[in-house]
């Protein structure tokens, strides 16, 4: 297989330890455990909204030509929207900019809160990501965005996640490099939950983190239920 990518993205909007195929494949790995969970065949005719996008998932799904109705992007980061902005590659693709506060990526920006909106009009998605991004938030930024998701969610909809997740630790959030704020959040289980349950969110599938893939991952649907029911912690899928 040539390295060279189906939708090649400059190398200066990097953020992880690795790009490339090697980004893309697990990239690729991390859609599939998605579809599986979900209990899904593909995205064929889903409208999915990827927050805290990067630009990895847009090169997924085009280089493995995978199916879906729409995807559209939703990053903090000003240089690496716009250029994704100015080089579309798909008309089913959008990428979108919010102005919000990141310690750690965009230290100048606006607090988010709970009623901040997105910059997508009266869209709604069937799927709902994030990828490494509950793992560099503040609880409060965390807590304000399961509460702006869930207005962005169709009914029938999931949110599927992934973080750090200690069910052991005293403390309800801790930082895993106090030197490196957001660097790494480690967030007590019983709390994450509580900002779900506060949220309006019911999680039904929580998963151990799957090697070099992906973390702690949560599967979650929107909810009435002031306490829904909280699933335990299932071993991370070997297949993967
Ligand atoms: C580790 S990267 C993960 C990127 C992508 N999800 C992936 O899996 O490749 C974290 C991303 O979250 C974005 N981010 C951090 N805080 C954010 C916020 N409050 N709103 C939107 N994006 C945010 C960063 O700019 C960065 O692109």
């Amino acid at each position: 297989m040539s390295n060279k990518l189906v939708f090649p993205v400059p190398d200066e909007f990097r953020r992880g330890a690795f790009g490339g195929r090697k980004l893309v494949e697990t990239g690729k790995q991390i859609l599939d455990l998605v579809c599986e969970t979900a209990g899904i065949e593909s995205f064929d005719g889903l409208d999915i909204l990827d927050y805290g996008s990067g630009y990895r998932m847009a090169q997924v799904l085009l280089e493995f030509d995978m199916e879906f109705a729409s995807y559209c992007g939703i990053d903090i980061d000003p240089e690496m929207m716009g250029w994704l902005q100015d080089h579309n590659p798909d008309p089913r693709m959008d990428f979108h900019l919010v102005p919000f506060q990141n310690e750690l990526y965009r230290p100048e920006g606006e607090q988010m809160t709970g009623e901040s909106q997105l910059p997508v009009g009266d869209n709604t998605y069937d799927v709902i990501m994030m990828f490494s991004v509950v793992t560099h938030l503040a609880p409060h930024d965390t807590r304000a965005l399961f509460a702006i998701l869930r207005r962005y969610l169709k009914p029938d909809g999931f949110l599927f996640f992934s973080t750090f997740v200690n069910p052991i630790m005293e403390d309800p959030y801790s930082e895993g490099d106090p030197d490196k704020p957001l660097w790494m959040s480690i967030y007590q289980e019983a709390f994450l939950f509580d900002l779900l349950d506060e949220t309006g969110w019911v999680c039904e599938h929580y998963a151990e983190p799957v090697g070099q893939m992906i973390q702690h991952q949560m599967l979650c649907r929107p909810t009435d239920d002031p306490n829904p029911p909280r699933p335990a912690c299932r071993p991370g899928t070997p297949a993967y």
